[in-house]
């Protein structure tokens, strides 16, 4: 049997997986890493324990089958995105990597704004956000110029540990469209952007496309992880991009709805499509010359895990989640607004802060957790509001992945509330699949993408809307989004304390 692995460079660690000609998950393996947050709002990691970990999970994975050390034939990966790596000249790493959930840079993405005004968005089809990364390259150079001095490249989580597994350094379009960087649409570095900032552009790495083939594994890493020494390596692409094509959206009717710490509303975006003005953010895709558009809620899976550590810590999500249905949709007048870390979509503010309003005397807990994952489901509406709006979108089919996918009630919910079939995926991996994916069609073993799902991605049945449920939660939906603007310059007052 042929294999070939799916590496994804995650925040908490890195996932690794062995899947087969047939598209079968034959064999996964994790290895974590630190987060360092050395002052508030800092979250910075060792780029270099990615490596460690790529290839402990490689050397595992090889290990766990009979036949996979001889027959691994391709390597990808995905990779969190917009994290800095800096390089000097010596290709060594001067700091440790500043993270895309880092939000030091409050003041660099103001002064992005200032100075490139709509050309920001018009190059680059997206806002400046903390997270991205020329406010990262902007903050070290104000405030470590010792360190700016010696920068002779830039490189993002996996392309860095592609070029520690290959010796070749490159960056890959979705994962280079969230730099603040790239002209999307023309697929080059913006010299506008770059002189704007005095940012040369030789520390910019060349551009590759995701199945592009950066190398083969080192002959001596290839000894000591006792594989072929062939082993082709490819490029891969950005985690939210993998997790597309992992959950095969590469079809302009399908979305995926992923709920997992944080959120994510994608839709699959042909060439063509229109211009979102930076609403939603808008990048290239793992498939060549096509893009996605995507909605962020900050705070998904994170607002019931906050709700439950908070308020029923002894009692577990099964049985926190077991009555939910005795509760009519709309939680008998209770909503819930997760913005308990700050939104990114719609609203782009960081000092919003949640709400539960409309609580009555008659209130139960099950009231408050049906409430909360109704808050979460409309706040990912919010995302597909927003695409239908500006591009007249409607999906034929919601593919739902993380959390959101694993109850079935929240999956009726989720049909409800999008109007749309709901449905999941028979196995669900995660961006590791996508990098698989890359792997696979790099490799020649499908001629394109859509041949490789065909066979790698499978779904369930599909959860269908209930039309009185979803008359209900349009009119439950236009009072949530009254909201925000109502809860706003009470909560911005209280952010101070
Ligand atoms: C996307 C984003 C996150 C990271 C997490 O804009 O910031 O989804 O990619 O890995």
């Amino acid at each position: 049997m042929r294999y070939v692995v799916g590496l994804d460079i995650g925040t908490s660690g890195l996932k690794g997986i062995l899947v087969n000609e047939n598209g079968d998950i034959v064999s996964s393996a994790v290895a974590e890493y630190d987060l360092y947050t050395p002052q508030k709002g800092y979250s910075e990691q060792d780029p270099d324990d990615w490596v460690k970990a790529a290839k402990s999970v490689l050397k595992e994975i090889a290990a766990s089958t009979e036949d996979a050390a001889e027959n691994i034939e391709a390597i990808s990966f995905s990779g969190q995105m917009h994290s800095l790596v800096l390089l000097d000249e010596n290709d060594v790493v001067l700091r440790k990597a500043i993270l895309w959930n880092d939000v030091r840079t409050t003041r660099q993405c103001r002064m992005i704004e200032e100075k490139l005004g709509d050309q920001l968005i018009d190059i680059t089809k997206n806002k400046a956000l903390e997270g991205f990364t020329l406010p990262k390259l902007l903050w070290v150079k104000e405030h470590e110029p010792r360190i700016w001095e010696k920068v002779a490249g830039f490189l993002l989580p996996k392309d860095y540990v592609g070029f520690k597994l290959t010796g070749s350094k490159q960056m890959e379009y979705s994962d280079a469209a969230g730099t603040s960087l790239l002209d999307v649409e023309n697929r080059k570095w913006s010299t506008e952007i770059l002189d704007a900032f005095d940012i040369s552009p030789e520390i910019c790495p060349k551009l590759v496309k995701s199945q592009d083939k950066i190398g083969t594994l080192s002959q001596e890493l290839a000894e000591k992880l006792n594989l072929s020494k062939d082993v082709e390596v490819f490029s891969g692409g950005a985690d939210n991009a993998c997790a597309a094509l992992g959950a095969g959206i590469i079809h302009p009717h399908q979305a995926m709805a992923s709920i997992g710490t944080s959120g994510v509303f994608l839709a699959f975006e042909p060439s063509d499509s229109k211009d979102y003005q930076g609403h939603v953010h808008y990048f290239n895709h793992v498939i060549p010359g096509q893009f996605y558009s995507m909605g962020v809620t900050l705070a998904a899976g994170n607002s019931l895990s906050w709700y439950k550590k908070t308020f029923a810590p002894e009692t577990s999500y099964e049985t926190l989640l077991e009555k939910i249905d005795n509760i009519d949709p709309g939680s008998n007048g209770l909503l819930f607004a997760p913005y308990i870390t700050g939104e990114r979509t719609p609203y782009t503010d960081s000092e919003i802060r949640g709400t539960f309003i409309g609580m009555d005397i008659n209130h139960t807990r099950d009231h408050f957790t049906r409430s909360v994952l109704e808050g979460i489901t409309f706040s990912l509406r919010d995302s597909y509001e927003l695409m239908k709006e500006f591009s007249g979108k409607s999906f034929k089919e919601i593919v739902s992945v993380g959390g959101g996918s694993k109850n079935v009630e929240w999956l009726q919910m989720q049909a409800d509330i999008f109007n749309a079939p709901v449905t999941t995926l028979k196995a669900e991996q995660g961006p590791a699949l996508g990098a698989a994916m890359i792997a696979a069609v790099g490799a020649r073993w499908f001629t394109d993408f859509s041949d490789c799902a065909d066979r790698f991605v499978q779904y369930k049945k599909a959860v269908i809307p209930n039309l009185d449920n979803v008359e209900r939660y349009n009119e439950l939906y236009n009072i949530y989004r009254e909201i925000y603007p109502s809860i706003k310059p009470i909560s911005h007052k209280l952010a101070k304390f």
